[in-house]
């Protein structure tokens, strides 16, 4: 089958009553003219281009239950996750793009579509991996603390990155945060791409900065937010907030916790909207009844600014890889006085040429199963994500940060940066206990790209090659052909790096150091991972996915119409009489 990446779900319905009932709200009057007729279809059928998808010679979808009240139409249906054939594609763990259409009229025969015109639309969901979001079962003495920016968002740039700063307040003692959620301004969901929060790496006085904001690279911008680097919370745009489990919380207001932080906001306006106001954030909810333990975040992948993040152009898949190096962990974990630490979710970022994210973990040269994979990356669709199952890291293991770019659009390199044109390859995971180390990465060192490159005459030089000058200037003249990309895709696993290993109270000039600091390749991994092949394996591995309609199931796939009513609720008059 072509590389057709929707899992494809056609439903046919007809819902002619739905939208005759839906006029009794607006008219005083109302009467049926003709004998509604209600008729449901359900069909399993696949698409290899854009065409009327084929029905499948396979029918494995079932339809469980179906009908309709005043305004709502509704189906349920499930299939297997896995269905061995080659027209159907796997339900998986990550992101899922379902597309859905609908005609107002019933199809004249049971294999007829009639094409749906504008009702239609795609939405990216996670059918197997939840968030842990759900707006109940908050403890009753839950506290709120809001992050919100007050900013006019210029016309003039596509991109900008705001960032602003907060102190926190003064909570007479240590709370525990155990959820957060966006806030995002009615009617902006389109504008805000990314909302971060940083704690930094030098002791900012959060007086003087509490409710500042600046652009990034603008002036004015406090050479201190420089060191603001250390992530606490993730939120990008498509996702919902999180909840943490119920024995973990994020500590604020203690002893070691941070008493200012950063929201970076990354505003994306292409269509360069005029007038617009913001006032989105972030909002934390904490308690005073404090968990068992407290939560880690951890930045996993590789550094952005430093122009070691390189992408060929004309690439197909080109992976980039950031390893978290076993004695930074180990370090972490002698520093915390424990033997292991247990990831309880992931959060991945990166930008529009990402089309595949995953956290691979390592023991003794073994690797076990990736802590996050998603093979269909949506950048508009970002989420943090609770594992299904938590997962131990011991001392010793290390973690591998993996991103896979499709640049055969780009005509120049991509570098990491932080532009949406630019890439970043970030993974973070979500541990209990928290350990003090808060990044974790690897980039490839620019001497590794210059051995390949073929440039042996040009004398690195530390001080001045620390944003990559000779590297950039090289590259720029560079032709591209299929064997030189290939050299920069093996830079990635065996170049010499540079590793950053910071602890949340390191200092600036650590970091700096490291960044230019030369470390050995990544350990070589023995034995890679193999996702089992559950179709040739002999007992029924699957499990039901049922699309029911249970109260905050995330697995919900029942299409329900009354949000697109209006767009043809109109056409519909003739059906009607009215007065
Ligand atoms: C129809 O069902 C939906 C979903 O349960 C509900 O939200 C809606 O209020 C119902 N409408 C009527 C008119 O009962
Ligand atoms: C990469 O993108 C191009 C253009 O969008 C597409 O035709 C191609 O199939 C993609 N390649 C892969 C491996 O996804």
């Amino acid at each position: 089958m072509a590389a057709f990446q929707w899992t494809s779900v056609w439903v046919m319905v007809a819902v002619t009553v739905t939208l005759a009932t839906c006029l009794e709200a607006t008219f005083t009057h109302s009467a049926y003219l003709d004998a509604a007729h209600e008729k449901y279809f359900l069909q399993d059928r696949y698409a290899t281009s854009r065409a009327p998808p084929t029905v499948d010679a396979s029918q494995d979808w079932t339809l469980e239950a179906s009908g309709e009240n005043g305004t709502h139409t509704f189906l349920q249906f499930s299939r297997n996750l896995v269905l061995c054939d080659s027209t159907d594609r796997s339900i998986k763990a990550g992101t899922t793009r379902v597309i859905w259409a609908y005609h107002e009229q019933d199809p004249p025969d049971d294999t007829a579509l009639m094409y749906h015109g504008e009702t239609r639309g795609a939405r990216s969901l996670m059918l197997l991996d939840g968030t842990g979001y759900r707006d109940t079962d908050m403890p009753a003495d839950v506290q709120k603390l809001d992050f919100r920016n007050d900013y006019a968002i210029p016309e003039s740039r596509v991109t900008n990155y705001l960032y602003r700063g907060f102190k926190i307040p003064d909570f007479g003692g240590k709370k525990h945060v155990i959820a957060f959620e966006p806030v995002v301004e009615p009617g902006h969901e389109s504008l805000v791409h990314h909302m971060f929060l940083y704690a930094c790496l030098k002791d900012l006085d959060p007086d003087i900065y509490d409710g500042v904001q600046h652009l990034r690279h603008y002036k004015g911008f406090p050479a201190d937010w420089n060191s603001c680097r250390i992530t606490v919370i993730a939120w990008d745009v498509g996702g919902t907030g999180t909840h943490y489990p119920e024995n973990v919380g994020m500590s604020l207001g203690g002893p070691g916790d941070p008493k200012f932080l950063l929201m970076e906001t990354h505003y994306n306006n292409p269509q360069h909207k005029k007038g617009i106001k913001d006032s989105s954030g972030l909002r934390l909810l904490y308690t005073s009844n404090l968990r068992e333990h407290d939560l880690g975040f951890m930045q996993l992948g590789m550094e952005t600014i430093g122009w070691t993040q390189i992408i060929p152009p004309g690439s197909q898949a080109f992976i980039s890889v950031g390893t978290c190096y076993p004695d930074c962990l180990e370090k972490a974990m002698e520093e915390a006085s424990i033997d292991k630490i247990n990831v309880i979710g992931v959060h991945f970022h990166a930008h529009l040429a990402a089309r595949k994210m995953r956290i691979r973990h390592v023991r003794n040269a073994v690797e076990l199963p990736w802590l996050g994979n998603d093979e269909n990356f949506d950048f508009n669709f970002q989420q943090t994500v609770r594992l299904q199952e938590e997962r131990e890291i011991l001392k010793g293991d290390y973690l591998i940060a993996e991103c896979t770019y499709n640049t055969t659009d780009r005509r120049k390199v991509t570098y990491g940066g932080m532009s949406t044109q630019d890439e970043m390859c970030l993974g973070h995971i979500l541990h209990y206990p928290s350990l003090k180390l808060r990044r974790c990465k690897s980039n490839p060192h620019e001497s590794a790209y210059l051995a390949a490159l073929g440039a042996t005459d040009v004398t690195f030089s530390k001080a001045k090659n620390v944003y990559g000058r000779t590297l950039r200037k090289l590259l720029h003249t560079v032709t591209w052909t299929e064997e030189l990309s290939q050299k920069f895709q093996e830079v990635q696993r065996t170049g010499e790096t540079s590793v950053i290993c910071l602890n949340q109270d390191a200092s600036l000039e650590t970091f700096n150091q490291q960044k230019v600091a030369i470390r050995e390749p990544p350990p070589v991994i023995l034995q890679p991972y193999e996702e089992p092949d559950v179709c040739n394996a002999n007992t029924p591995p699957f499990a039901e996915i049922k699309s029911g309609r249970k109260k905050g199931s995330r697995r919900k796939k029942t299409k329900k119409h009354h949000r697109k009513l209006n767009l043809s609720l109109w056409r519909r008059e003739s059906r009607k009489t009215r007065w």
